[in-house]
Order: structure tokens, then C-alpha cells, then sequence
């Protein structure tokens, strides 16, 4: 019965989020309109939006090219409001995500998690519970390797098995990809079947262990749109949250997940991409 209903949910947000799923159905067709086989350096023309497509012979997916975000959302115009963007890497942690979860419930407030694809196999009930409360789950690699240093072979696997993981948990396909350490190159921008996001600001939260340091840190430097790198693996980094949300609301931030950041939905509160599995 359950079964049933998860189902009729899925058909029912499907149906509410048409418009949403109109351009990625449009997108997949162009997939299949483009030849068999591109030439290996294959890029959009400079003046164009920074467009790499994806080269055969990646699984058909509903993201047929793709974009690099370096910073914060290079491609928004201004809509008057100070947005920023949560997230949080390397998770889910049996102990400290949850308890970060419990933070963002109190406050109100979306977030993104980029995941190792191995720790969302291990913690399915984390990854269940962020995506029910709105969070954006998204992949960081299934066991953090520098992606650049991968045969086009195993990278394709790193991206692919927790590409699985998450979209068996969540029914969602993820839409961005964080490469550890934020390293890039072209055979990462040519394989991945992703948009590329990484940061505006990074604490090095990992390094300092100190939540005092990290909130003045990102105090000191936050503006608007930007996307700020946490980890919700450290103790510290979850007590820096707790006292630096109310902090950024009274600033008058809004927060939102990094799809909302960088495609300006910001109207409601929560789209999703939900695929049906047959
Ligand atoms: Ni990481």
C-alpha cells in the first residue's frame, strides 16, 4: 500500500513540476539528435553560455551537456533579494548530520549536501530523511578521489555508482557534481554528465575545527549569492551552523539550495527533478 502511494506521490509531483520536466525532456532530445560520435575537444563556441557536451558513450541522462559553476551563480540577473547557498561535503555522518538536520528544521532552512556516494550507502535513512525535509542531495564522488587523476573508466564508476545510490534513495536525479577538492580538467568536463559546482567561499573548516573561527570567517566574507563549503562531518562545522543562521537571517539572507541558486527558482520553495522508475 505503501508502494502504492510513494508511486501515486511520484506521478503527482511529476505533474505539478511539468514545466520543470518539459526542459529536460527537451534536453534529452537533443541528446539523441547529436551524432554518434564528436570529435574528443568538442566545446560550444566561446561566446555562447559555457556549454561542454557530454561525449559518447555516456548513458543517455537527462542532463545532455553541462555547465561549470566556479563561484557563485555567474548567470543570475538580480532579483533585490541577498540569496545564499548552504553546503555541505563528504557526508552524510551517523552522528553530526542528523543533528545538523535538526538544526535546519528549527531554522527553517534548505541546504545541499554533495555526498560520498559510499557513506549514502552506508546511512540510506540520512539520505531518506535530508531529501523528505527539502534538502537537495547531490553528488561529491563515491569515496573522494581526485577525479583528475582517474582513467575516463573509473571516473565514469565514481560518478556513476553514487549517481545510483542517491537516485535509488531519493527517486531524484542528481543534478550537480562537486569533484573533491574541486579539481578540474577537461576530461572531468568532457565525462561528466553533470554541472560542475563549487564554491565562493570555503572556511577550511576541516582544517580549523574551531566554530568560532569559521563563522567569523564566513562573516567576514559573505555576499550575496554566494555558495559557502561546509562539512558535515566535523563537530565544529554543525555548532558553527546553530549560531550563524540566525546571524545571516537578521543580515537579511535568504537561504536556498544551489539549484535554486543557480537556476532562479527561488519562487517555490521546492522543485524537484522526479524521475518514474518502471
Ligand atoms: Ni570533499
Amino acid at each position: 500500500m505503501s508502494l502504492f502511494l510513494s508511486i501515486a506521490a511520484l506521478f503527482l509531483l511529476g505533474n505539478q513540476h511539468s514545466e520543470h520536466m518539459h526542459e529536460y525532456v527537451e534536453a534529452a532530445r537533443y541528446f539523441y539528435s547529436l551524432p554518434a560520435e564528436l570529435p574528443a575537444n568538442t566545446t560550444a563556441p566561446k561566446k555562447q553560455a559555457p556549454l561542454f557536451y557530454v561525449n559518447i558513450p555516456v548513458e543517455p541522462r537527462f542532463r545532455p551537456n553541462m555547465r561549470i559553476f566556479h563561484t557563485s551563480a555567474p548567470t543570475l540577473t538580480s532579483t533585490g533579494t541577498k540569496l545564499i547557498a548552504l553546503t555541505f561535503d563528504d557526508g552524510p555522518s551517523k552522528k553530526e548530520t542528523p543533528r545538523l538536520l535538526d538544526i535546519l528544521k528549527t531554522e527553517r532552512v534548505k541546504a545541499t549536501f554533495f555526498v560520498l556516494g559510499k557513506n549514502a550507502e552506508a546511512h540510506p535513512e540520512i539520505i531518506k530523511r535530508a531529501f523528505a525535509e527539502g534538502h537537495e542531495i547531490e553528488n561529491h564522488s563515491w569515496d573522494h578521489k581526485d577525479l583528475t587523476k582517474l582513467s575516463q573508466e573509473q571516473l565514469l564508476k565514481e560518478i556513476r555508482q553514487t549517481d545510483e545510490v542517491i537516485e535509488r534513495l531519493t527517486k531524484r536525479i542528481p543534478l550537480f557534481l562537486r569533484p573533491p577538492y574541486g579539481t578540474l580538467n577537461k576530461a572531468l568536463e568532457q565525462w561528466s554528465t553533470y554541472d560542475l559546482v563549487l564554491w565562493s567561499i570555503d572556511t577550511k573548516d576541516w582544517q580549523h575545527h574551531d566554530s568560532t573561527y569559521i563563522q567569523e570567517y564566513i562573516l567576514k566574507h559573505v555576499k550575496d549569492r554566494d555558495i559557502i563549503l561546509l562539512h558535515d562531518i566535523h563537530a565544529t562545522s554543525v555548532d558553527t551552523v546553530s549560531t550563524l543562521i540566525p546571524i545571516l537571517k537578521e543580515q537579511g539572507y535568504t537561504f536556498v539550495t544551489v539549484e535554486e541558486l543557480l537556476s532562479e527558482k527561488i519562487e517555490s520553495s521546492h522543485k524537484t527533478l522526479v524521475i518514474q522508475h518502471g
